[in-house]
């Protein structure tokens, strides 16, 4: 049932070519520039007027809301707030029936998430639901939603649904651009065309799977590990970190990489392993001079860079090439080689990569 991978998490990252295709499947008209989100278009109306977006989410589906928030504010030019479910929840939110509020789960179970939600509700607030298990509670709960699609993930490190939780939420920014007039057709018609290529690309992402674990091989003994990224490479550095520590059990921190300085960067020695996301985007200068101060420290770097890219290359210990791309669809680029990264260093040390220690697939307490 594995497919004749070792692990269901292999298995569900090779999967993403299909899955984020399937995701998108019906609800894109590139030639001429058009969404259709069938579950949501009864509030295309709401999403014209929407003055504020909130989403709430845990875990990865959060650092997926992260992705969103800079996609829905870059396109849809609407203000987004995203929120950890379990504090939104204890803090007696200030939330009205002018905001739209999306619930991001992939098991639609999370009890934190499902209780942001009641909350959200009563304020009067419209919510989307952005799931994968279809009929799930938390779909249930909701106004509307849109779901992913991305098949049954079995593997306790959501892969797989992460990507589609992504994918789902460009179509939401472009949907309510188009709704908004905040993008003009014809560069939606290219952002679009775009985004059909990313399943192809995606693939050409895994074909560096032998390289990939060959870095893996020279740094699975390592105690701790940074991932650093800027904007749209936020979210991905967050994702890296969470899926190297719940699978390996190494000690791994995202930030954003300008925030090294106010901190972190007095942990950088040459036992240190620094991964960063250096792909030729609007802070591509700004990372590379981040870069030199790791380098100065005699940390060892792991950058994601651009195809072709030579700068980079020069300065840092490995190099793993994605295909070039708007850096709206770098997080559906960018998270495919960390997740291979993992998972090669959790297999090497020996530890279940399907169902590590302590964690459950859907967290159903508080
Ligand atoms: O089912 P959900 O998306 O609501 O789950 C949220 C988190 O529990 C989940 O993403 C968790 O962080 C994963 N183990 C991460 O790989």
């Amino acid at each position: 049932e594995k497919g004749g991978f070792d692990h269901y998490m292999l298995k569900e990252i090779y999967e993403q070519p299909r899955s984020i295709r399937d995701c998108m499947r019906g609800r894109i008209n590139a030639a001429e520039g058009k969404i259709a989100l069938g579950g949501i278009k009864e509030y295309a109306n709401k999403l014209k007027n929407v003055e504020r977006v909130v989403i709430v989410a845990c875990g990865t589906s959060w650092h997926a809301g992260l992705a969103g928030e800079y996609l829905i504010e870059e396109y849809a030019r609407v203000p987004v707030e995203v929120e950890y479910a379990s504090e939104f929840r204890y803090r007696n939110p200030i939330i009205n029936e002018r905001d739209v509020v999306i619930a991001i789960s992939q098991s639609g179970e999370t009890a934190d998430t499902m209780a942001a939600i009641e909350i959200a509700k009563d304020k009067g607030a419209t919510i989307f639901g952005i799931c994968n298990v279809v009929g799930a509670s938390i779909p249930r709960v909701t106004h509307a939603g849109v779901y992913t699609h991305a098949g049954p993930e079995i593997g306790v490190a959501s892969t797989k649904a992460f990507t589609a939780q992504v994918t789902v939420l460009t179509l939401m920014a472009f949907y309510i651009a188009q709704q908004r007039g905040t993008l003009t057709t014809s560069k939606l018609t290219s952002l679009l065309t775009e985004l059909n290529s990313i399943p192809e690309k995606v693939q050409t992402v895994l074909a560096n799977n032998e390289l990939i674990k060959d870095i893996a091989a020279k740094v699975k003994d390592s105690r701790n590990c940074l991932f650093l990224g800027r904007g749209s490479g936020f979210p991905v550095a967050l994702e890296g970190a969470l899926k190297l520590k719940e699978i390996s059990y190494i000690h791994a921190e995202g930030y954003p990489a300008a925030e090294m300085k106010h901190g972190p960067i007095a942990l950088i020695d040459k036992e240190m392993p620094v991964v960063f996301i250096a792909t030729k985007n609007s802070s591509y200068e700004k990372v590379i001079s981040n870069i030199q101060e790791v380098k100065a420290r005699k940390g060892i770097v792991i950058a994601i860079v651009t195809k072709g890219d030579t700068e980079v290359e020069k300065m840092v210990d490995y190099c793993i090439e994605i295909p070039d791309a708007d850096e709206a669809f770098l997080p559906l680029l960018a998270t495919i080689p960390l997740q291979l990264l993992s998972y090669h260093i959790a297999v090497m040390r020996g530890c279940n990569v399907d169902q590590p220690r302590n964690l459950a697939k859907s967290v159903t307490v508080e």
